[in-house]
């Protein structure tokens, strides 16, 4: 146990940055923590041609504050008619992946897959080319439970896409369920999984404890503690399977704490703070590293970043609340005081 961890500089493999005013408050809480992030494209409207994605990726450039080395990693929206021919022109201008959305699955989905068929030709030229497909991995049907939504989905659409694909690169996104866990280990090579801070942290209980905590509130839900600790166990198995994915999900305080509150957690302002709690209480400091800074590079086979961080065991109180354009905007764990510190 040390109270001082020194990290190659780590990455974030999936984020959602906005755009306008919401962007320009964003980035540089993600620049001042990563040395890349995958940038998610659910945008209104989502970015699906590599032509939006480049101009996507000079928003965000300028938006980096001056002194600041990061680099935006760009992805495009899977639709029902996205074209094959699209992803050579993606995979031309440095598009990394691609995310799929079942439509209506969470935030600015509706514009999501309704059936995964309809993709199949762009998925042969994703899988040709060595591009991602990232996934959201829930069902959408309004029979199935919320808390089994993930679950389902495993085996009714992942599963058969795996068949159908067997060398196609899939992420299996934000994993919160100990069956995705259980599936993404004993995958083979093609299948990784992104796994957030908060749901290393938190149990479905954080939703729900004194009244109704939206802040806590995301897609997919938090879960049981059963399944946090199948994933606190993923992340500190020393598996390369398993990387650092933030899904900060910026949205402001007022649509947060309102009668339908949208879903997502702001955690870029801290996440290495919030991974180092987490790895720290689970006693597997010496495999934040891998974690964080190694093993999504080697996925998506780009090299893995050069200089270093610190975290150190020293408290961190975070602000209540942060700018956001006209409104404001409440990190998780807003005004508590956390363990570890980037330094
Ligand atoms: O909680 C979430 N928020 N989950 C998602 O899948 C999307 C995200 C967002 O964009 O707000
Ligand atoms: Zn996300």
């Amino acid at each position: 146990m040390t109270d001082t961890l020194t990290l190659t500089r780590p990455d974030d493999w999936h984020v959602h940055l906005r755009d306008g005013d919401a962007l320009q408050a964003v980035v540089p809480h993600t620049a001042a923590q990563f040395a890349r992030a995958i940038v998610m494209p659910n945008l209104r409207p989502p970015v699906t041609t590599a032509v939006q994605a480049v101009a996507y990726r000079e928003r965000i450039l300028a938006a980096v504050p001056q002194g600041v080395s990061f680099t935006p990693l760009m992805t495009l929206y899977l639709t029902d008619n996205l074209p094959a021919d699209e992803i050579l022109r993606a995979k031309d201008v440095g598009v990394v992946a691609l995310k799929l959305y079942p439509a209506g699955a969470t935030t600015n989905s509706d514009a999501g897959v309704t059936d995964v068929r309809k993709t199949y030709a762009t998925l042969e030229a994703m899988q040709r080319a060595g591009m991602p497909l990232l996934v959201h991995g829930e069902v959408t049907a309004p029979e199935i439970d919320l808390f089994d939504r993930e679950a389902v989905f495993i085996d009714t659409q992942l599963i058969p896409l795996r068949k159908d694909f067997p060398e196609l690169k899939i992420v299996f996104e934000h994993i919160t369920t100990r069956e995705a866990a259980q599936y993404v280990a004993e995958a083979d090579r093609f299948t990784g999984a992104t796994i957030t801070a908060h749901h290393l942290l938190y149990n479905r209980n954080a939703i729900f404890t004194g009244g109704i905590r939206p802040h806590y509130y995301c897609l997919p839900v938090l879960k049981r503690e059963v399944h946090r600790l199948a994933l606190v166990q993923a992340a500190t198995s020393g598996s390369d399977r398993f990387f650092l994915g933030t899904d900060s999900a910026p949205h402001p305080t007022h649509l947060k704490e309102h009668a339908s509150s949208c879903a997502g957690c702001y955690t870029a302002l801290s996440a290495m703070e919030l991974y180092a709690q987490a790895f720290d209480a689970a006693g597997a400091q010496d495999k934040l590293e891998g974690f964080a800074s190694f093993f999504g590079a080697d996925f998506y086979g780009l090299p893995r970043n050069t200089g270093t961080v610190n975290l150190r065991r020293e408290n961190l109180t975070l602000p209540e609340s942060v700018a956001f354009g006209d409104a404001t905007l409440k990190p998780l764990c807003a005004g508590e005081t956390l363990p570890w510190r980037m330094v």
